[in-house]
């Protein structure tokens, strides 16, 4: 009994890892293990000799599992100690210096614009930019054979071959989220949603992907001039001018009954683009009454609600505001271009703080 144990308590510390110490438990102690058979002999034997023989062995095995127990908890320990030492990391160390890297003028837009309406009482909507052609079309009524589903350009998704289902598309304007809006809160409502919108086009003015912000505002009795009001205010406080003045210019959205497209007033004069003076007029978005089908397609009572829609090209707000004059720089990620017209991280748009620099 004392050789075994000096065997496997000799065997046990030395043991490199908890692959050699399990192999080490089976040996001794498994259910075929040395100590394991050996107890199994004590049948054979005399009482007196069992009277000795037992408990010494219940002793060894007692032994021997509390030196696996303690040796396994040291290897842990060793083990971590490692790892620490390994993985140890200075967070005491200098960072990267300030002023690397700028925010996206998209970005910076979109927080000033979104900090704009908040305090007009319009909370933020989100939809997903792959939609549903009900979504982006039909319940906006644009039914199939509308020519504003061919005049928008649509990028249409694939579809698994045999699989006849109408196809997703990336949606080619924020306004399906109205309807998604509609159909979750009800009426009444006052949201924003700002996001990336997707189509076929490609120059100085146009890129595949671009954004806007769709605003939209429900109540029992909201008319076009809480929508002209709203316009201005908010016109007024992104570019940062009391002398802006907009147009209304009578149009046509199927989403929208009247419809009218919005004109800021301008002027070219010497190359330069300033706004709230001169002759020229440069449409900045597109705007109306929420028409009754959209409404319905929305979940809601037109005898009861009404309001206003309107949809805004981001891009092009903040190349009128910071004077960019190629919306294709903004998404070829040149350095010189988004350090020139990047904004730094600290410069949160609020409208305490002011939002025109
Ligand atoms: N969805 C329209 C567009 O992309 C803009 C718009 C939105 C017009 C809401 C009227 C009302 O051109």
């Amino acid at each position: 009994m004392d050789d075994l144990r000096d065997k496997y308590i000799t065997a046990i510390a030395g043991a490199a890892d908890e692959a050699a110490l399990e192999d080490l438990r089976v040996q001794a102690v498994g259910k075929k293990g040395e100590v394991s058979l050996k107890m199994r002999e004590l049948g054979k034997m005399t009482p007196e000799e069992r009277q000795v023989a037992g408990p010494a062995l219940n002793a060894l095995k007692d032994e021997i599992n509390s030196a696996l127990t303690a040796k396994k908890s040291a290897l842990a320990d060793a083990a971590l100690d490692a790892r620490l030492k390994d993985e140890w990391l200075d967070v005491t160390l200098p960072g990267r210096g300030r002023g690397q890297g700028t925010i996206h003028p998209i970005s910076q837009v979109t927080e000033e614009v979104t900090a704009i309406f908040a305090d007009m009482g319009f909370a933020v909507a989100e939809g997903p930019q792959v939609e549903s052609d009900w979504y982006n079309f039909d319940a906006l009524n644009i039914p199939g054979h509308h020519p504003a589903r061919a005049e928008m350009d649509t990028f249409y998704m694939a579809r698994a071959e045999g699989d006849n289902r109408p196809p997703h598309v990336l949606r080619t304007h924020t306004s399906p989220v109205q309807i998604r809006s509609m159909q979750e809160h009800g009426a009444p409502l006052r949201i924003i949603c700002p996001g990336r919108v997707y189509r076929s086009d490609y120059d100085l003015t146009h890129t595949p992907m671009f954004h806007q912000i769709e605003g939209l505002a429900l109540d029992r009795d909201i008319s076009m001039a809480n929508l002209k009001w709203v316009l201005e205010e908010f016109c007024r406080a992104f570019f940062g001018l009391d002398g802006i003045e907009l147009r209304f210019r009578a149009s046509h959205f199927p989403f929208t009954e009247p419809s009218a497209e919005v004109d800021i007033r301008c002027s070219w004069e010497g190359g330069t683009l300033k706004l709230g003076e001169g002759d020229d007029w440069l449409e900045i978005l597109g705007s109306g009454m929420v028409h009754p089908k959209v409404l319905e397609a929305g979940g809601i009572d037109p005898a009861e609600w009404q309001g206003f829609a309107f949809g805004m090209g981001i891009d092009r707000i903040a190349m009128l505001k910071y004077g960019m004059p190629d919306l294709r720089a903004f998404f070829e990620s040149d350095l010189r271009w988004l350090r020139h017209f990047g904004f730094s991280a600290l410069d949160t748009p609020t409208l305490h703080a002011g939002l025109n620099r």
